[in-house]
C-alpha cells in the first residue's frame, strides 16, 4: 500500500499555464547583470588579482623565535592577538557588505571589489593566526598559559579586549539591513585610512623578514581598500540625504573610540577595561619594540591618528557631511556624544 503525501507549503506550480514567469520580486539576491559603470573600479579588482599572497608562504622560515625572551614573545603575540579583535572581525563585516551588493545589485565590478576586500582580509586574520601561534606555540591566545608575569598581565588584557568586541556584532548585524552601502562606506574607509597608515609604518620598522613581508602585504591591500571606498564614495556621496548624513558623522565618533584601542590607545569612558591595561600594554609594547617588532610610539601614533582623522574630514567636507568633534585630537567639529560598542560598524 502506497501512502500518499502532499508536500505542505509547497507552490503550485505555474508553468504549464503561462509562456513566461512573472516578475521575480525584487531585489532577488542575485542579479543576472554584469553592468559596469565606475570604470575606475576596474583598475583596482585588476591590481587585486595580480597582488594577490598567500600566508602560509611568507618566509616563515627566516623566522626564528628562540632568539626571544618569553617576554618578548608574550608580547609580540599580545599585539598580534590585539590586531586581530579587529582584523579576525574584518571577514565577516566585509562578507556581510559583500552579500549585500548583491542584494542592491550593485555593479559587477562592485561585486568583485567586495569579494576581493573579503578574501583579502581572510589573509590579514590568517597572518596573525600564524604569527601568534609560532610565537606562543599555542594556536590560541587566551586558552595560551602563560609563562612570565608581563604574559600573564596582557593575556588579561586580552581577555578584556575579545570581550569588549564581542559587543558589536549583533548591532552590525542590524546595521547592514537598515543603512544604504554609502553610509557603510564611511566607518569602512575610516578603518582602512587608519589601518593603511598603521602597517606601513610597523612594515617600514620591524626587522624580521617575515613580519616586514607581511606587513607591506597588508599595508598594500588596505590601500586598495581605500581606493575602492574613495571611489565609491565619489559616486554615491554627492546625492546623500541629511538623514544619511547624520548617521555617518555619529560612525565617525564611534568609528573613532573603537578603533583608537589599536591605532591609539583604548579611550576608557567608552571600552570597558581594568585600570591597569594600559599601564600592562605600554609595557608589553616595550618589550616588543626591544624585539625589533616597531610598534609606534605614544606621540608617533597620536600624531598618525590625528592626520588620519584630518584626511577623513577633507574627504567629508567635499560632501558638506558634518565632521564630529574629536577633542583628542583638537578637530573642533559637531558635538556627539551616547556612543555605544552596540553602534558601531566595525572594520578594520
Ligand atoms: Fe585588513
Ligand atoms: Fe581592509
Amino acid at each position: 500500500m502506497s501512502v500518499e503525501t502532499t508536500p505542505v507549503h509547497k507552490k503550485e506550480k505555474i508553468a504549464h499555464t503561462r509562456e513566461f514567469p512573472p516578475a521575480t520580486p525584487q531585489p532577488n539576491v542575485y542579479p543576472l547583470s554584469w553592468e559596469n559603470t565606475t570604470t575606475k573600479l576596474q583598475e583596482i579588482w585588476e591590481a587585486s588579482q595580480r597582488e594577490y599572497w598567500d600566508p602560509e608562504k611568507l618566509p616563515w622560515d627566516t623566522f626564528d623565535v628562540s632568539k626571544f625572551t618569553w617576554e618578548q614573545r608574550e608580547s609580540m603575540a599580545y599585539w598580534w592577538t590585539l590586531l586581530s579583535v579587529f582584523d579576525a572581525s574584518a571577514p565577516p563585516v566585509f562578507a556581510a557588505a559583500f552579500i549585500k551588493t548583491y542584494e542592491v545589485h550593485e555593479e559587477d565590478v562592485v561585486r568583485r571589489c567586495f569579494f576581493s576586500v573579503t578574501r583579502d582580509e581572510q589573509n590579514h586574520e590568517q597572518v596573525c593566526g600564524l604569527a601568534i601561534t609560532k610565537l606562543l606555540e599555542h594556536p590560541d591566545p587566551l586558552t595560551y598559559e602563560p609563562k612570565t608575569d608581563i604574559g600573564i598581565r596582557l593575556q588579561k588584557n586580552a581577555k578584556w579586549l575579545y570581550y569588549n568586541g564581542g559587543r558589536y556584532w549583533d548591532g552590525f548585524k542590524q546595521a547592514v539591513p537598515k543603512y544604504s552601502l554609502a553610509v557603510l562606506f564611511s566607518s569602512f574607509l575610516m578603518g582602512e585610512m587608519a589601518s593603511a597608515t598603521l602597517f606601513h609604518q610597523l612594515a617600514a620598522g620591524c626587522t624580521d623578514l617575515v613580519f616586514k613581508e607581511a606587513f607591506t602585504k597588508i599595508g598594500k591591500d588596505e590601500g586598495r581598500h581605500m581606493a575602492i571606498v574613495l571611489t565609491l564614495m565619489e559616486r554615491d556621496y554627492p546625492k546623500l540625504a541629511q538623514e544619511d548624513k547624520e548617521v555617518i558623522t555619529k560612525q565617525i565618533r564611534a568609528g573613532y573610540l573603537f578603533l583608537s584601542a589599536v591605532l591609539f590607545e583604548p579611550p576608557m569612558e567608552f571600552w570597558d577595561l581594568p585600570e591597569d591595561f594600559i599601564a600592562n600594554q605600554r609595557e608589553g609594547e616595550a618589550y616588543a619594540r626591544e624585539a625589533g617588532f616597531a610598534i609606534p610610539e605614544y606621540e608617533i601614533k597620536k600624531e598618525n591618528w590625528k592626520k588620519a582623522m584630518l584626511n577623513l574630514k577633507g574627504v567629508l567636507d567635499k560632501y558638506d557631511t558634518d565632521f564630529p568633534a574629536i577633542p583628542e585630537c583638537g578637530i573642533t567639529g559637531k558635538e556627539i556624544s551616547d556612543v555605544d560598542l552596540d553602534d558601531i560598524i566595525p572594520v578594520f
